[in-house]
């Protein structure tokens, strides 16, 4: 979906309000509203801003900014998994940090093919996943099915995720990239605001080293990445118990072409003041 006109409706009618409210809220008559829902006139530019907040999303996706879709979507059309089906190390760290001793909640944000959702689920965890390519999505349901877990996989952009419930872990693996910097604080505070108490976030994100060199199969769209700088990440999370964070260069050989990564991986936990450790 690419027109604003569309996206408009989409959102307006998933927030359950008529064409009157929206028009309300932004101080315009209900034919505007109506005009930019059947593509006959465009909102002001200088109402983008109030639009995408009324509609509780931002400018980017109102415009139909796609992201990484077409990229990942071509990927995941191949036969076989691109990522593999070995879970990230991530994974268990989380399994020794909060066994699933009780069906605690996860979001794996940015899921791919499902791989560790599905791991996660088979563990014991509660798993909601999801991920911007529709081709990811019905793979990994597929595996989910193979393996005979229950997931809930859900076809969204991060930018636009409703989180309607907390997590106990929020999980990330190689996504956040994709975020453009000046997303970055409120994804994460986004994410914080929605762990539970004493809940985990596992995220790790490229850092950009002047010593590596670009992925071959790197998007074809350069301006969709956006590498972090070193302990960005981190900084973040300052308020928050860290359990652990590294650094890592690695080899890998995804698309066929072996190269090298830098990594920031974190797992940090949400204490409360005057928490007992
Ligand atoms: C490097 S892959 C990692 C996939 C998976 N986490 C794994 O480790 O196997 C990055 C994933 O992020 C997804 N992605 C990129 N931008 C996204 C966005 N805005 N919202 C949700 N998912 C996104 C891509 O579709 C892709 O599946």
């Amino acid at each position: 979906m690419n027109n604003i006109g569309e996206i408009i409706y989409k959102k307006r009618t998933e927030l359950g309000l008529t064409q009157a409210q929206l028009a309300s809220v932004l101080n315009v008559s209900f034919q505007s509203v109506s005009k930019w829902e059947n593509s006959t006139a465009y909102p002001d530019i200088e109402k983008l801003t109030e639009l995408a907040a009324a509609l509780k999303t931002n400018v980017d996706v109102l415009l139909g900014y796609k992201g990484a879709t077409a990229d990942y979507d071509s990927r995941y059309a191949a036969e076989g998994y691109y990522w593999g089906l070995k879970p990230n190390r991530m994974c268990y760290e989380i399994m020794s940090l909060l066994p699933p001793i009780k069906p605690y909640r996860l979001l794996d944000i940015g899921c791919g093919e499902g791989k560790d959702a599905v791991f996660f689920a088979k563990c014991g965890y509660l798993v909601t996943a999801f991920d911007i390519s529709e081709n990811g999505i019905e793979k990994s349901k597929r595996l989910a099915e193979h393996n005979r877990v229950n997931v809930e996989f859900i076809k969204a952009d991060i930018m636009d995720f409703r989180f309607d419930r907390d997590y106990d872990i929020i999980f990330s693996s190689g996504v956040l990239h994709f975020l453009r910097p000046s997303y970055r604080e409120e994804i994460c505070a986004r994410l914080k605001a929605h762990t539970a108490p004493n809940g985990f976030n596992a995220l790790n994100v490229f850092v950009q080293k002047p010593f590596i060199v670009r992925a071959p199969d790197s998007s074809r769209d350069e301006s969709l990445r956006h590498p972090w700088l070193s302990g960005e990440l981190l900084g973040y999370y300052h308020d928050w118990l860290f359990h652990s964070c590294r650094e890592d260069v690695f080899d890998c050989r995804s698309g066929g072409t072996p190269h090298k990564h830098c990594m920031d991986s974190l797992i940090a936990q949400k204490l409360g003041e005057g928490e007992i450790l």
